[in-house]
């Protein structure tokens, strides 16, 4: 096992170059699955979901070359429908790959990925789409049986709840066909419009007819391409609160700006000063903190996926500040290790109130998830003396080299083994 050991109090300088979107590159790994031809793919993370994702892939008839950042993707003659649970258990995006897996062979069985630490996290919306266009989909022993039932040409399916992955499969299962589909109501958070952008460069014919609805005319196959994965705006956002909460500035390089307005505007609320160096790069300029009252929505409000690192910045915001957590049910298991800091922080069914505090004391915690394990990293960079974070393969499944990232711009961080 190993774990993250943090002296605090050290101060940040210099610049983070931040890497590819995990979350941009999972789903069109999976759209992978629809083209035959080559594919390379610059810019991907290299992180522990993407490694999962591209075994999936093997295990499904592509053949997968990874050479840094760059993924070379090329098809075996040895397809197939059926997306082992060892391999999707771990990683909930594995059931993205059933709308390819239908689109190609009218058949797939995918095991379902199982709730996970921040919520049930169920799949109903991406089987009500499937069903709509024609799938019969059972669940057995674990398992998403579907096939193909019935044929419609013509579509137009109402999301009843925003969602990203459901919004995902409903297009990756429809641009290889002979059908014309209207969603309406679906995610656009930049990660779906990446993988919109990928699809269209391959030949598909996706257009937006509002803000929330798009029309495809699914195309009988799909070209091979070249194509540049969007920088990870998490990783971005994250690295703005380390050099707030250490009250350094930093400089943050290969980003996209547009993806950040809604990051930005917040952190400016809590008097931040952001400088846009560039429509690539931003210095964050720390400034006293300030409570804010905000709450996790769909893009293009506050995303959920920051929320765990707002909160550790705004334990040092003087007044009470407050964050509700619209999205997850559960997103709130860093609460407790925030606490054994010294964190004032009540919980009260989605809500979480922040009494603003001086200081941290550094203490041993414990990862949960992916946001919650870097939230702890973000505290314990501020903390007083040492701060230890066990079970970190949580961090490793979404941040590239985040030690060597912070250890390079001053902070005191390394990464041990224990038995
Ligand atoms: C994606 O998860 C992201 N993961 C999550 O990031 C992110 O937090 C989430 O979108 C919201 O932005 C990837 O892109 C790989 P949803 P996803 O479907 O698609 C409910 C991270 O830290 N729901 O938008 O699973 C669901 O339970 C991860 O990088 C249903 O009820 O999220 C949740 O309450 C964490 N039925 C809400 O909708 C469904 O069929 C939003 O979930 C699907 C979702």
């Amino acid at each position: 096992m190993k774990k993250i050991v943090i002296e605090g109090g050290a101060k940040l300088q210099g610049s983070i170059n931040i890497s590819g979107s995990k979350n941009s590159s999972l789903p069109i790994l999976a759209a992978t699955l629809l083209i035959d031809e080559k594919i390379i793919l610059n810019n991907v993370p290299n992180v522990k979901d993407i490694l999962t994702m591209v075994s999936l892939l093997e295990t499904l008839g592509k053949k997968i070359k990874i050479k840094n950042n760059t993924l070379e993707i090329t098809s075996t003659n040895k397809p197939s429908y059926f997306a082992k649970y060892e391999l999707v258990k771990t990683m909930r995006a594995g059931i993205l790959v059933i709308g390819p897996l239908l689109a190609k062979f009218n058949m797939a069985k995918v095991s379902l990925p199982g709730g996970c630490a921040i919520g049930a996290r169920p799949v109903d919306i991406h089987l009500d789409f499937l069903s709509k266009i024609g799938y019969e989909n059972k669940v057995v022993k674990g398992y998403v049986v579907s096939k193909k039932k019935f044929s419609k040409n013509k579509i137009s399916f109402f999301f009843k709840k925003i969602s990203v992955g459901a919004t995902e499969t409903a297009i990756l299962s429809s641009c290889l066909s002979s059908k014309e589909v209207k969603l309406i109501n679906i995610a656009i958070e930049p990660e779906v419009i990446d993988l919109i952008n990928f699809l269209n460069r391959s030949g598909t014919n996706i257009k937006f007819i509002a803000k929330r609805s798009l029309i495809i005319k699914g195309v009988k196959n799909l070209r091979g391409l070249k194509y540049q994965i969007m920088p990870d705006r998490i990783e971005a956002g994250t690295y703005m609160v380390a050099s707030a909460i250490t009250n350094s500035p930093l400089i943050l390089k290969n980003i996209s700006v547009v993806h950040l307005k809604n990051i930005i505007n917040i952190f400016k609320k809590i008097g931040l000063n952001i400088k846009i160096l560039s429509d690539r790069s931003l210095k964050v300029l720390p400034g006293r903190l300030k409570s804010i009252r905000i709450k996790t929505v769909p893009y293009p409000g506050f995303p959920t996926d920051m929320q765990a690192q707002l909160m550790s910045l705004l334990i040092f915001a003087k007044g009470i500040s407050e964050i509700k957590e619209d999205i997850f049910e559960n997103r709130f298991l860093h609460v407790l290790e925030l606490q054994r800091m010294g964190a004032k922080i009540e919980i009260k069914n989605n809500k979480a109130k922040i009494i603003g505090i001086d200081y941290l004391s550094g203490a041993q915690v414990m990862a949960t998830d992916l946001r919650a394990s870097v939230c702890l990293v973000l505290a314990g960079l501020v903390a007083h003396g040492k701060t230890e974070i066990n079970r970190i393969y949580h961090l490793e499944r979404g941040y590239e080299n985040l030690v060597k990232k912070l250890k390079n711009c001053g902070a005191k961080i390394k990464i041990i083994n224990v038995r």
